[in-house]
């Protein structure tokens, strides 16, 4: 009885610890729209559909922001390639952590906590919203502000509507999102297709 109970607590465990994560599918590193054609394309777009954004694009997204691209390094330069930036992923399903060495999303929260962003009633359809985290008060702003441009480009790109967004409630965000007491969210950025 004692080794069945033990066998099914480990079992409830694993399943757990895999449910917790979910594995992306590989985003698409080729192809889009030039360079040139996305930077001109590039704008901030206040209007969303409620349509989620699916599991390709939102590796995508991810991959464009912070994932994996040359030596083990990242999208974006860091100073001091510290390599130190956090992106998290705020959706109805809850809070995730993206984890670009292993490209899946890791839970935080299972709470929708995208209301805390509604302080402008433009986002409140936005199905996804990233939001940048950094402990380094000189260097995190930029960092985060590379990681929205790239967005930006992806977005143009792929015909999705972006706003970047400093006006919200920064702590009860960090809270949401179980952050250290060096970390701060920088900047949010609500992604999601035209209505
Ligand atoms: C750091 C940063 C914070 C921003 N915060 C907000 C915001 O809270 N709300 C908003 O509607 N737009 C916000 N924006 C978007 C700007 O208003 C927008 O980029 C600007 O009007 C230029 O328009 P464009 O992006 O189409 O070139 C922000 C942009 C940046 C870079």
């Amino acid at each position: 009885m004692l080794k069945l109970l033990s066998f099914l607590s480990a079992l409830s465990i694993s399943f757990c610890a895999v449910a917790q994560e979910i594995k992306l599918p590989a985003p698409q590193t080729e192809g889009g729209m030039p360079l040139l054609n996305a930077v001109a394309a590039r704008k901030t777009t206040r209007e969303f559909s409620t349509r989620p954004i699916d599991a390709q694009t939102l590796s995508e997204i991810l991959w464009t922001a912070w994932g994996l691209t040359h030596d083990g390094k990242h999208s974006i330069p860091t100073s001091q390639n510290k390599q130190n930036l956090k992106v998290y992923v705020l959706q109805a399903d809850g809070v995730w952590l993206y984890n670009p060495e292993k490209n899946t999303i890791e839970n935080i929260s299972k709470k929708d906590v995208r209301s805390i962003l509604n302080t402008q009633a433009f986002v409140k359809n936005a199905p996804l919203h990233l939001a940048f985290v950094g402990s380094d008060k000189k260097n995190s702003p930029m960092h985060a502000g590379s990681a929205y441009q790239n967005v930006g480009l992806y977005c143009a790109s792929k015909g999705l509507n972006n706003v970047v967004r400093g006006y919200f409630d920064h702590p009860a965000l960090g809270k949401e999102l179980n952050l250290k007491d060096n970390e701060e969210v920088i900047v949010t950025q609500a992604v999601g297709w035209s209505k």
